[in-house]
């Protein structure tokens, strides 16, 4: 199991680059499922999530191949399906994986896709796909943990309402939609950019979609789709925890090919919190405007509100802000495993229920961390990088999965990071 070793105290200073979105990756990868033409993807970051969704869909019957010497350029060519399965052992370690539903069973009228079963932030269910694709006339069935789903005579449009945004059942029911008889909407619909920008590949492989980014989405199915090309959007997660890394080392950094509207609310509480961010031709500036953080309260909302993947990495820069700051997360039930592992770095932090009061301190001190997921990982990263001393932070093929060559682009601007198997 890999470590990293951080020695904290240096201030970052320098130009990051921010790779393409993995949040949009896995749908656009998944997308794919729905021609038999060609679709090309640019911009493809390199990460354990997008391997694990590539060699799913490599089962099922694409060939994904490198194109013209750029790593993050992928060919994907599906001329038929030879499985209709998601294997559990597949879905288990990325829930995205389900994302193949809604293209399979528009392309094939079948689907066999394991249950993801809970993970580290809560138990994640996935009712909504389901309910949305029976509207569409799916019959669904529940065998051995497995989703049994067929629709002989395809998909027919619907009208479907979530009473709760979810960016991946949007996701599932806008791409299952395209090929479905009929028009269809989507009302509550999620509002992510990752959203937008898988229905500019959809739109662009011949689907009719209108809508995409508001909480209504308007489908006109059509017969078949068309391959196509398509730049993967910059990962504003990515953004957000590079602008949180310049910050809580008191460094300056220039995050490059990401716009700065991408980090949405964060980009408000970042500000009110003492970070200024001064827009450049492709990115943005981050550094402290004054020298002090201040403690500043923050709630988890779907997009356009502050996300959910950012709450671990504002958490770490609240714990060496001036005052407190109340964190509330109200997207997943248990997204606090951070928590006493920052506490063991010496923050101050008290969670009570959905809410986490972060006092903030002067300094904090390294130690032996755990990861323990995709976003409390990078927070630790985050802290390490402030605290005094040497932080050892275990178990971080966690952060592989999201975060393309981390602690390359850190040590490049300054970051005292080593990575021992
Ligand atoms: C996507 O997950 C992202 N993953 C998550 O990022 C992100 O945190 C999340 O959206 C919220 O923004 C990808 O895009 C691959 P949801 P998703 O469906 O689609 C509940 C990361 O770190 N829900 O919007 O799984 C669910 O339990 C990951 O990159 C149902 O109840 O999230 C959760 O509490 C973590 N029933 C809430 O809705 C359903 O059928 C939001 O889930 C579906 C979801």
């Amino acid at each position: 199991m890999d470590r990293l070793l951080i020695t904290g105290g240096v201030p970052l200073e320098g130009t990051v680059w921010v790779s393409g979105a993995k949040n949009a990756a896995l749908p656009l990868i998944a997308a794919s499922l729905l021609t038999d033409r060609p679709v090309e993807l640019d911009q493809v970051p390199e990460l354990v999530d997008v391997t694990s969704m590539l060699r799913l869909v490599q089962r099922i019957g694409t060939s994904a191949t490198h194109v013209g010497g750029a790593p993050g350029r992928i060919r994907l060519h599906t001329p038929e399906l030879l499985s209709h399965e998601a294997p559990y052992d597949l879905v288990r370690k990325m829930r995205a994986s389900v994302l193949v539903l809604g293209p399979l069973l528009a392309r094939a009228g079948r689907a066999r896709v394991s249950l993801p079963g809970g993970c580290a932030i809560g138990p994640r269910p996935i009712d909504l796909h389901l309910k949305g694709l029976e509207r569409m006339g799916a019959r669904i069935e529940l065998v051995d943990g497995y989703v049994e789903a067929r629709a002989p005579e395809g998909l027919r449009g619907a009208e479907i309402e979530f009473p709760q945004p979810s960016v991946g059942a949007t996701e599932n029911l806008m791409m299952a939609a395209t090929l479905a008889r009929g028009s269809s909407r989507i009302v509550g619909a999620a509002r992510e950019p990752e959203i937008v920008d898988l229905s500019l590949l959809l739109r662009s492989m011949g689907a009719r979609i209108e809508g995409a980014g508001t909480s209504v989405i308007e489908i006109e199915g059509v017969a078949r789709l068309d391959g196509a090309r398509h730049s993967i959007m910059p990962d504003r997660i990515e953004a957000g925890t590079y602008a949180m890394a310049a910050a809580i080392t008191g460094g300056r950094l220039e995050v490059r090919n990401a716009p700065l509207e991408l980090l949405g609310a964060a980009r408000e509480k970042l500000v009110e919190a003492g970070v200024e961010l001064v827009e450049t031709a492709d990115g943005f500036l981050a550094r402290r405007a004054n020298g002090i953080l201040e403690g500043v309260d923050v709630m988890t909302r779907p997009y356009p509100g502050f996300a959910t993947d950012l709450q671990a990495q504002f958490m770490a820069l609240m714990s060496v802000a001036r005052g407190a700051a109340m964190v509330t997360e109200t997207i997943f039930e248990n997204r606090f495993m951070h928590v006493p592992e920052l506490v063991r770095l010496g923050a101050r932090i008290t969670v009570h229920g959905g809410s986490a009061l972060v006092r903030g301190v002067e300094r904090l001190k390294g130690a032996p961390v755990m990861a323990t997921d995709l976003r409390a990982s990078v927070s630790l990263v985050l802290a390490a990088l402030a605290a005094e001393g040497r932080t050892e932070i275990n178990r971080i093929y966690h952060l592989d999965r999201g975060y393309e060559h981390l602690e390359k682009k850190l040590a490049a601007v300054g970051a005292r990071i080593e990575r021992v198997p």
